[in-house]
């Protein structure tokens, strides 16, 4: 694997490769010291020019985990705020020793350009409304852990797909692996186009519950766009938001997923965020571990180089 810029390079072997590894990783998490040396002596650089709570912390807390040395690049208070390129920021990044890329941009297709101008190996942590593969990983390897396997698994994807990264990765990761998806959502939040999503589509939340094994909710994107095709956020939460009644009507096995960050009220309920069967929590933990298995193997390639090769 020489980049991971979306998750259509990932076959359903190399997903199920990857969580296997996840899987090891989780238990070095999980020691006194939760530390191998694997990437000693590598640079990860994480370039982020969009807000990120997790998905920033998890690489690096992954990329330490692994003994490599991190260098933390964020848009804000940079030199980016002086007119400098996304190109000769990478360049900079470059010339300082980084030896993997990881990238967050608001534009499609960010991160394969820096793959381009930097040679580094490099993931794409999110770029615009197109994908965010390594958060499809951890959805992938959260479900594993809990059901042991995806196919015939019932997905419900809810929300503000329109603008979602993480709906588009997540859709070809759980369809990959056997489960059957259907995107739950009003008209304006769903993409104009839906030729090729190998998914069912449906505005009524209510008519699904019962038939569900997982529904996985989305933030509305305000960022993006989001709310201003909304008539109301009210009327939103009360027909998509996931409250506790409509929990209840879900079979007993069920789960609740977010990607993070939630808006408690909206989307979700707090009593359903702090639920026992979401796995939010989940998610960010096996966040690390599939970030630890995308490093190990992108820095595979470098051992052996020479640090900049
Ligand atoms: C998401 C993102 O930034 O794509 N968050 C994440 O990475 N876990 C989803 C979002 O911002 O709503």
């Amino acid at each position: 694997m020489r980049n991971l810029l979306s998750i259509r390079d990932l076959d359903r072997v190399r997903i199920e490769e990857l969580c296997s590894l996840a899987d090891e990783f989780l238990a070095v998490m999980r020691r006194p010291i939760p530390q191998v040396p694997a990437l000693r002596g590598i640079t990860v650089a994480t370039m982020f020019f969009e807000p990120s709570t997790r998905t920033r912390l998890s690489f690096e807390r992954a990329a330490r985990g692994l003994s490599a040395d991190v260098m933390g690049f964020q848009a804000a208070g940079s030199s980016v705020a002086k007119g400098e390129s996304l190109k000769d920021t990478a360049l900079t990044l470059r010339a300082m020793g980084a030896n993997i890329m990881v990238v967050r941009h608001g534009s499609a297709g960010a991160p394969k350009r820096v793959a381009e101008w930097t040679g580094c190996p490099t993931v794409n942590a999110g770029d615009g409304a197109n994908q965010h593969p390594t958060q499809a990983l951890a959805d992938t390897f959260a479900l594993l852990r809990r059901f042991g396997r995806l196919d015939g698994i019932r997905i419900a994807i809810v929300g503000d797909v329109r603008h979602s990264r993480v709906a588009r990765s997540d859709v070809e990761a759980f369809t990959r692996m056997g489960a059957s998806v259907t995107l739950v959502a009003p008209p304006p939040l769903l993409p104009p186009d839906l030729t090729g999503w190998p998914v069912a589509v449906s505005d009524q939340l209510d008519d699904l519950l019962e038939e569900l094994d997982v529904v996985y909710l989305l933030r509305v994107q305000t960022e993006r766009g989001g709310a201003t095709v909304l008539p109301s956020v009210e009327e939103y939460a009360r027909r998509f938001g996931l409250d506790a009644h409509r929990l209840g009507r879900m079979p007993d096995h069920a789960v609740v997923m977010h990607p993070g960050p939630m808006n408690r009220g909206v989307e979700i309920t707090p009593d359903v965020a702090d639920h026992p069967r979401c796995l939010v929590l989940d998610q960010v933990e096996a966040g690390v571990a599939v970030r630890m298995a995308v490093l190990f193997r992108l820095g595979a390639g470098l051992k052996g180089e020479a640090p900049h090769g």
